[in-house]
């Protein structure tokens, strides 16, 4: 389990307790009924990226996939892929790329593998956080930016630097990227003030900037830590009691709930990584005091494991960002031409079982386990029959389950 969440900057706090990583990384995808979907916020923890991670690795997934850069070279680099991806743009993707890799598998002489729903949920939850965890910085441009930032004119790192703000070796010791950053947002309003008084313009941050500059900062410290670093995924559900907590949604709206003289934070552009998501709110830490100083809002300190709980809560809610439509998902059966093959309540092909029988169809992964576990013998017999193999947008998928659960339902 080290393995991938390793390379992707996870690590777990002590391994002598998985059990409370994996309660802890459990809540970290929540899967709700699709009827619900959005109405209300009922979360259940039943994904589990971090078994996810263990699937994918099972299923040898690893031989053809790399994780940001580790592992097989023959598919895309899985890390790399642009993101976020909602639960149905990863079932989507998995299924329009499945005829170039079965023909890569036969080629391999790997054998399809069969995934149970319980597998194909944690899977897709594990790919939907590979972008959630950042890469791993870069040393060289990290050091370049505590110069170029100014960083190096108040604060002594490793023997050297200013002294106007406190010595930044400590950081080493709890060295994630998160606690840096919650550090940074909490001495935010004090460090705008020394470096008004001393005329330096405020740094912000593009890109992987701060992810770089917090690489530097965790290696620059004179004792190099025989420790991993330690970055927990967050918990959703505490992160959403957070957001009121915290006050953020009097100025926030997630997933259009909420106020807006600040940006919707779960917007789709602007669900990003930990660390970007510190770097943003970095940015526009000065506008966002102003704006609470106007509305008597004191400045919330936010603790390392309260900041990651918090993005967490606004990365999950895109997960099951598009919610199906029954009807419309009968139209994508018809249109996509599964009725060459399938019947449904008896009308249609009868090369392959009626769609309206079909079992086991009780949550959005045991459709999406059905459809992969059946796709190789599906394909063979399209090609045998000249059909294309049927392309689906997310919405599609999303559609395409709820109506095959809706015919599970009328049986
Ligand atoms: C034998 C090699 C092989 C194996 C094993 C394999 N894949 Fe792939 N995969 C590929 C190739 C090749 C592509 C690109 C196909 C294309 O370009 O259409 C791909 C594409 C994908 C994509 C789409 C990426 C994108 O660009 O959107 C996803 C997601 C994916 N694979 C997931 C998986 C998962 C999960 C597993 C394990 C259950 C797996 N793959 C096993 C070879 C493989
Ligand atoms: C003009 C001087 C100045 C500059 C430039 C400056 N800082 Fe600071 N920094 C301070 C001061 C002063 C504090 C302490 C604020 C407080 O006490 O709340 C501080 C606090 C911090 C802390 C919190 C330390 C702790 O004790 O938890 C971090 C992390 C930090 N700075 C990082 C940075 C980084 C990274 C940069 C460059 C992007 C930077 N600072 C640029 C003056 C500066
Ligand atoms: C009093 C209103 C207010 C409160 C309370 C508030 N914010 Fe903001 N926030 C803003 C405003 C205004 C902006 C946009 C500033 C700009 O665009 O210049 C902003 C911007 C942001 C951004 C950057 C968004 C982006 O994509 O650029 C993040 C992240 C953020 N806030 C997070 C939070 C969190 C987390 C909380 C709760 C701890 C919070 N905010 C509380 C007003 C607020
Ligand atoms: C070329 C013929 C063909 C086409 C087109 C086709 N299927 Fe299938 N499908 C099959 C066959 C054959 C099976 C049974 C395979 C098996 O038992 O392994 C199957 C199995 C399934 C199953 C699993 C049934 C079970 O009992 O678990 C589902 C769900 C399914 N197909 C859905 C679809 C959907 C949705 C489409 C349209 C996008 C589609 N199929 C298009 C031939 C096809």
């Amino acid at each position: 389990m080290d393995s991938f969440l390793g390379k992707l900057g996870v690590t777990t706090l002590t391994l002598a307790s998985p059990v409370v990583f994996l309660c802890i990384s459990l809540t970290l995808l929540l899967l709700w009924p699709l009827e619900s979907a959005f109405a209300q916020s009922v979360f259940s923890p039943t994904q589990n990226p971090v078994a996810g991670s263990r699937v994918f690795g099972l299923k040898g997934c690893t031989r053809c996939h790399a994780v940001n850069g580790v592992g097989g070279q023959v598919g895309p680099d899985l890390g790399r892929i642009p993101g976020p991806r909602s639960f149905y743009a990863l079932a989507a993707a998995m299924w329009n790329h499945f005829p170039r890799m079965a023909a890569k598998m036969s080629e391999l002489g790997i054998f399809h593998p069969y995934l149970n729903p319980r597998e194909t949920g944690d899977l897709i939850a594990f790919l939907h956080t590979l972008n959630y965890f950042d890469p791993p910085g870069n040393l060289e441009i990290g050091q370049r930016l505590f110069a170029k930032k100014k960083c190096i004119v108040c604060h002594q790192l490793g023997g050297t630097g200013g002294v106007m703000g406190p010595n930044l070796d400590f950081l080493k010791q709890y060295g994630s990227p998160i606690f840096v950053a919650a550090a940074m947002w909490n001495h935010g309003p004090a460090m705008a003030e020394a470096m008004r008084v001393r005329g330096i313009t405020r740094p912000t941050f593009k890109g992987s900037e701060l992810i770089d500059l917090i690489a530097y900062l965790k290696s620059a410290s004179p004792h190099p830590a025989d420790e991993p670093l330690h970055l927990l995924p967050g918990q959703a559900e505490e992160g959403r009691r957070l957001f009121e907590v915290k006050r953020c949604r009097v100025c926030h709206s997630v997933g259009g709930k909420g106020g807006t003289v600040g940006p919707d934070l779960a917007e789709r552009g602007l669900r990003r990584s930990l660390t970007e998501f510190a770097a943003a709110m970095w940015n526009k830490t000065p506008a966002m005091i102003q704006a609470m100083e106007a509305r008597g809002i004191s400045v919330p300190q936010l603790r390392p494991e309260e900041m990651a709980d918090i993005v967490a809560y606004l990365y999950s809610v895109g997960y099951f960002a598009e919610p199906g439509d029954s009807r419309q998902g009968e139209k994508v059966v018809a249109g996509k031409g599964c009725l060459n093959c399938h019947s449904v309540a008896g009308k249609g092909g009868k090369a392959a079982p009626d769609l309206a029988r079909v079992q086991d169809l009780g949550s959005p992964a045991a459709v999406i386990s059905a459809l992969w576990n059946h796709a190789l013998f599906m394909e063979k017999l399209a090609k045998a029959r000249g059909i294309a193999w049927p392309q689906f947008r997310p919405q599609e998928m999303a559609d395409l389950v709820a109506y095959l659960q809706a015919l599970g339902d009328r049986r």
